[in-house]
C-alpha cells in the first residue's frame, strides 16, 4: 500500500527549484521503490506562496526550465507558513532558505512552527540549526519528529549518514573534513600557482564562490558542518563559542611553499579530537601528508575522516557539490524519514 507525504517547501532559489524538480523527476522511483507518493503542496518565499491543489498545477510550473513562483497563476501573495500548517495533514517540511548564522532567521521560525504542528523537517540551511540545536532537537523528540540535516553538512557526501549509522557501536576517536566545496576549489588552485586574489575572482566566475564568499572563506561554512556533525554523532553540544575556527583569507604563501616543497597538500579541515572524555572542534588549515586519506580531495570536491575505535578509520570522498547535489540529499532524508 503506498502512502502519501505532504511536502511543504521553504524558498525557491537554486536548491528549492532543484528540489521541485528531483521530486518531480523521482516521482514514480518514490512509488515503486519505496511505496511513497510525496506530494509537493505548497511553495512559500518571501513575498508569498502558491498552494497546488492538484499536481498537475505544480507540473506546469515546472514545465518552465527556470521559473518565478510570482508568475504562477495561483500566487498569493502574503501567504504564511502559519497559515497553510494547520490546514494541511502533516508531513515533511522542507527549509532551502539561506538563514542567519547570527540569529537563525529565518530557517529557525520555520524550523520551530513545522515541529509545533507535528511536521518533520528536512533541511538544506544551517542557520536555525546552529543557532539552537538542542532545543530544536528536544522539541523534535519530545514530539516522535526527525529533523534530518544532510542538506546542510555537505549535502550529496554522507556525513551523518556514516556517523549515525554505519558506526553505530564504534567510538568516534575523531574527525577530519574537508567540507566546503568554495574554500578547497580555491587552495588547489593556489597549490597550482595562483593567488589568493586571482584564485577566489576565478572562483566567483565559475559560481562556485558566492557574490560575498566570507562566510566560506572566513571558515564559517565549515565551522557550521563540523559543529552540527558533532553534536548529531557524538552528542556535544557545541555552539560557535566552543571552535576554534581559521580561515584561509591570510593564509601564507610561505606554507603553501613549504608545503609543495615537502609534497603536501593545504587543506581546510574542520576537525573533532576526543581528548580523555572531551571533544575538542576546530577549523584549521593543515598541510596533509600524501598518504592522509584526504590528501588528494581537490577542486570542488569534499570529503571525511572517521577515525573509531572498532573499525579503524573510514572515508567518504566526492558526492556532486550543486543544488541538484543539494535536492537529492534532501530527497534522501525525506524517503530515509519514512523507512
Ligand atoms: N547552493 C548550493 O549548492 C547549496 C548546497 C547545500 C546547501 N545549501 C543551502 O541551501 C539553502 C538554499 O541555498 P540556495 O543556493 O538555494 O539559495 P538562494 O538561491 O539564495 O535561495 C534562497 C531562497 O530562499 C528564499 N527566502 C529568503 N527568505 C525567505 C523567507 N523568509 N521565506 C521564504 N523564502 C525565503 C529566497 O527568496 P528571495 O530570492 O525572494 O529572497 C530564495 O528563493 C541555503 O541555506 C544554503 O546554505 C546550498
Amino acid at each position: 500500500m503506498k502512502r502519501t507525504v505532504t511536502i511543504i517547501l521553504m524558498g525557491f532559489g537554486r536548491v528549492g527549484r532543484a528540489f521541485a524538480h528531483l521530486l518531480e523527476e523521482k516521482r514514480n522511483l518514490c512509488a515503486e521503490r519505496y511505496g511513497l507518493e510525496l506530494e509537493l503542496k505548497a511553495i512559500l518565499e518571501l513575498g508569498g506562496g502558491t498552494v497546488f491543489s492538484r499536481h498537475q498545477e505544480l507540473s506546469r510550473l515546472l514545465k518552465n526550465a527556470s521559473p518565478r513562483l510570482q508568475d504562477d497563476l495561483s500566487w498569493n501573495p502574503g501567504l504564511t507558513l502559519e497559515e497553510i500548517l494547520p490546514k494541511m495533514e502533516p508531513g515533511v517540511l522542507v527549509d532551502c532558505t539561506v538563514s542567519s548564522l547570527k540569529t537563525g532567521e529565518p530557517g529557525l521560525g520555520f524550523l520551530n512552527k513545522a515541529l509545533e504542528c507535528g511536521w518533520h523537517v528536512a533541511t538544506a540551511g544551517k542557520g536555525g540549526l546552529v543557532f539552537d540545536f538542542k532545543n530544536l532537537m528536544k522539541k523534535a523528540r519530545t514530539k516522535g519528529l526527525k529533523i534530518k540535516f544532510s542538506g546542510a553538512t555537505a549535502a550529496a557526501l554522507p556525513t551523518l549518514d556514516v556517523g549515525l549509522y554505519s558506526l553505530a557501536g564504534a567510538e568516534i576517536l575523531g574527525i577530519e573534513g574537508i567540507l566546503n566545496g568554495t574554500t578547497n576549489y580555491i587552495l588547489t588552485r593556489m597549490d597550482q600557482g595562483l593567488g589568493y586574489e586571482a584564485a577566489l575572482s576565478e572562483a566567483r566566475q565559475k559560481g562556485i564562490a558566492e557574490p560575498d564568499p566570507s562566510m566560506d572563506v572566513e571558515g564559517w561554512d565549515t565551522a557550521s558542518k563540523i559543529l552540527l556533525i558533532s553534536n548529531a554523532v557524538v552528542g556535544t553540544e557545541f555552539t560557535f563559542r566552543d571552535i576554534k575556527v581559521e580561515g584561509i583569507t591570510n593564509i601564507s604563501p610561505e606554507v603553501l611553499r613549504a608545503a609543495k616543497e615537502e609534497g603536501k597538500a593545504v587543506k581546510l579541515l574542520g576537525t573533532l579530537l576526543k581528548q580523555g572524555n572531551q571533544f575538542a572542534a576546530e577549523v584549521r588549515i593543515c598541510p596533509l601528508e600524501p598518504g592522509h586519506p584526504l590528501f588528494g580531495v581537490s577542486g570542488t570536491n569534499k570529503g571525511i575522516t572517521f577515525f573509531t575505535d572498532t573499525m579503524g578509520s573510514i572515508s567518504v570522498i566526492g558526492g556532486k557539490s550543486d543544488p541538484r547535489g543539494a535536492a537529492a540529499a534532501l530527497l534522501k532524508d525525506i524517503l530515509n524519514i519514512y523507512r
